[in-house]
């Protein structure tokens, strides 16, 4: 992971910084690059990447992912990458304006920026069929609220989790058509790492240990499009 100021970005001559006018006045990059076709290796990214968000968000400085609308190459080449690697996604950092221009607000809108699904179309329990029922005062409740407002590309909110016991069955909700659009990167499956990264340290925050268990076989019944990722034990003693 590494720091590329907007200085050293425009000697490359990009406009505007690689982000084709979409990212203005951002002091500076947060970049990373990943071994294509490496086992979890969009899923790690979108786990450390976050890790250093929520790290800069609790100094104050703003953040912004950027998958999408990117000039891939030109950060390749400051980052020196080889052949077999590339930059998935980077990370404006700045402090944000007080008032959002109207492209930031149509850009917005339609990625309904400022809404989230709510809990019961993303946790279950043993099944899909049956929405996960929980206390308010359930220990759970901030981990899967945290999960609940992590950002993901496009605003699609992928993750799908299945309770059973005290184990709980991560699954991606591939949107195969999403996909396509960038070809050499999974999107999807860097939100899914940023996932795993607000539901564990929100354990971690509530004391609620866990260990990771990797199923070679799904544990769920659940449709094609669904992809299992990675499930928690949690000891809740
Ligand atoms: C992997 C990833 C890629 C993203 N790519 C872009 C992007 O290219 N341009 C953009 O404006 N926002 C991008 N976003 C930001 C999302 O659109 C945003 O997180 C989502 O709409 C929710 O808004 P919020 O994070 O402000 O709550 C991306 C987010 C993620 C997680």
């Amino acid at each position: 992971m590494k720091y590329i100021s907007r200085e050293r970005l425009k000697q490359e001559n990009l406009f505007t910084a690689g982000t084709y006018g979409m990212i203005k006045g951002a002091r500076g990059y947060l970049v990373g690059m990943i071994i294509k076709n490496s086992e979890r290796a969009f899923e790690n990214f979108g786990y450390c990447m976050e890790e250093a968000i929520i790290h800069l968000t609790s100094l104050g400085i703003d953040t912004c992912w950027i998958g999408g609308v990117f000039d891939r190459k030109t950060f390749g080449r400051v980052l020196d990458i080889g052949n077999d690697e590339i930059v998935p996604a980077v990370i404006a950092l700045g402090y944000s304006a007080s008032r959002r221009t109207i492209r930031d607000r149509i850009v917005r809108w339609s990625s309904k920026g400022d809404h989230r699904k709510p809990m019961e179309q993303l946790f279950f329990d043993q099944n899909l069929e049956t929405p996960l029922e929980m206390k308010p005062d359930s220990r759970l409740l901030p981990l899967l609220e945290n999960i609940r407002l992590a950002p993901s590309a496009s605003n699609k909110q992928p993750w799908r989790i299945i309770r059973d016991a005290n184990s709980l069955h991560f699954y991606l909700n591939r949107d195969k058509l999403y996909s396509k659009l960038i070809p050499n990167v999974d999107l999807q499956r860097i939100d899914m790492g940023i996932a795993l990264c607000h539901f564990e340290f929100s354990a971690g925050e509530a004391g609620i240990q866990f260990r990771r268990e990797d199923f070679r076989d799904p544990p769920c019944l659940v449709p094609d499009h669904f992809e299992y990722t990675i499930s928690y034990s949690l000891i809740l003693s």
